[in-house]
This record gives structure tokens, C-alpha cells and sequence, in this order.
């Protein structure tokens, strides 16, 4: 049996929940505020209820911070505009099982690009959904809202899914970091972490805290 992998924690900001108008800084400070990851939504207005931003804006953001981008595709067709984003300085980018495409194939030119890869699922969608695609990850984004807006509750019924991503990851033998993305707060956080997610996404807990080095801390330590 060998060890199983234990990822280090990752706090990671979403952007979407910064200020538009200095989404330079924004990213910046995410980064001087104590952040692993840079968490961009990238929305279209289809596969979500929402519009947010595409490759360019990511590609603006880009010389502001050197965090890892850590894009997260809310949009029905990744296979068409992964590559825009990889070409505008995405270090990982995760895709939904429900959009409409080949996983496997869009999965598999992601890593050919040299591009860390997840696969996503919705709160309505069964672990087993992913099942199949285990092994072509590098993150499982187990999403603890219903993705198109931030600020939303911690959906608590998602919490069997990160105790199935822990299991199937320790029976493979597999290395993929499980990330919550959604309603997450120091509370939250705990209650996630414990179910054996390793990275954090939060956006309204931090860029709207106060003080986000401590905001950051409480995740980190939560
Ligand atoms: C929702 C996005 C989340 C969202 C998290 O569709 O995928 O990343 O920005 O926002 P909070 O942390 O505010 O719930
Ligand atoms: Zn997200």
C-alpha cells in the first residue's frame, strides 16, 4: 500500500468577488495578502447564469502577481478556448464534466500543453461522474455551490463527494489535489477540510474582509 498523497493546504482568492475597477491590484494584493492560488471564474452566460471574463482579461492580470492562476471554465464548450486561456497564462485549468465535450480529449491536451488539469462537478452532479477521468487530473473541484455567483451558502450535501475524491484517490494511488469552491469561510473550511479537501477557494471571505491577510490566515489554519 503505498503512503497516500496528502497535498499541502491552498487558499485560493477568487477574483470575482475583487473590484472590477482595479482588477490589477486586485490580483496583487492577493497575492501580498498571503494567497497560493489565483482562482479566475471564467463565466459565459450559457453553462452559468452569468458573464464574467474571457482569455484577454486573464492575460492582462497576468504580469500583476506571480501566483498560480488556478482558472476554473464555467463555460459549455473548454474544449474550444482552453488553449486561449493557456496561451494567456493559465497554469491550471479546470473543466466541468457536465459542459459539452470530449473530458478525456480536452483533459488530455490540456496536460499535452504542459498545463496542470481539473475536472469540475456541480452539486447535482454523482461522484461517479467523474469517476472515469481520476486518473487525467491533477485537481478535483468539488463544487460546494450552485457555480454562476459568488456570496452564496456552503451547500453541506456536497461534503460526501470530498470523502469520495479522498477514498478513490487513496485506493488508486492517485495525486490530485480536491478543491471547494463556494460559500467558504473559516466554518466552512473546517468542516471541508475535514471531509479531506486541500484547497480553498474564497472569494467574498476574502476580498471583502477587512483585513484579508487574516481572512487568508483563518483558511489556512481552519
Ligand atoms: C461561483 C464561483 C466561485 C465563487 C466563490 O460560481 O465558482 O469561485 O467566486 O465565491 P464565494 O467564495 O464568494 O462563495
Ligand atoms: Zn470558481
Amino acid at each position: 500500500m503505498t503512503t497516500p498523497f496528502l497535498p499541502p493546504r491552498i487558499v485560493a482568492p477568487s477574483i470575482l468577488a475583487s473590484d472590477y475597477g482595479k482588477f490589477g491590484n486586485e490580483a496583487a494584493d492577493a497575492e501580498a495578502q498571503g494567497g497560493d492560488w489565483l482562482h479566475l471564474d471564467v463565466m459565459d452566460g450559457h453553462f452559468v447564469e452569468n458573464i464574467s471574463f474571457g482569455p484577454g482579461v486573464v492575460k492582462a492580470l497576468r504580469p500583476h502577481t506571480n501566483l498560480f492562476f488556478d482558472v476554473h471554465l464555467m463555460i459549455t464548450r473548454p474544449d474550444h478556448y482552453w488553449e486561449a486561456f493557456a496561451k494567456a497564462g493559465a497554469n491550471g485549468i479546470t473543466v466541468h464534466v457536465e459542459s459539452h465535450h470530449d473530458v478525456r480529449m480536452t483533459l488530455k491536451k490540456i496536460r499535452e500543453a504542459g498545463i496542470k488539469t481539473g475536472l469540475a462537478l456541480n452539486p447535482s452532479t454523482p461522484f461517479e461522474e467523474v469517476q472515469p477521468f481520476l486518473t487525467d487530473i491533477d485537481l478535483l473541484l468539488v463544487m460546494t455551490v450552485v457555480p454562476g455567483f459568488g456570496g452564496q451558502s456552503f451547500m453541506r450535501e456536497t461534503l460526501p463527494k470530498i470523502e469520495a475524491g479522498v477514498a478513490e484517490r487513496n485506493r488508486q494511488g492517485l495525486r490530485y489535489h480536491i478543491e471547494v469552491d463556494g460559500g467558504i469561510d473559516a466554518h466552512t473550511a473546517a468542516d471541508a477540510t475535514r471531509a479531506g479537501a486541500n484547497a480553498l477557494v474564497a472569494g467574498t471571505t476574502i476580498f471583502k474582509a477587512t483585513d484579508r491577510a487574516a481572512a487568508i490566515r483563518s483558511l489556512r489554519d481552519a
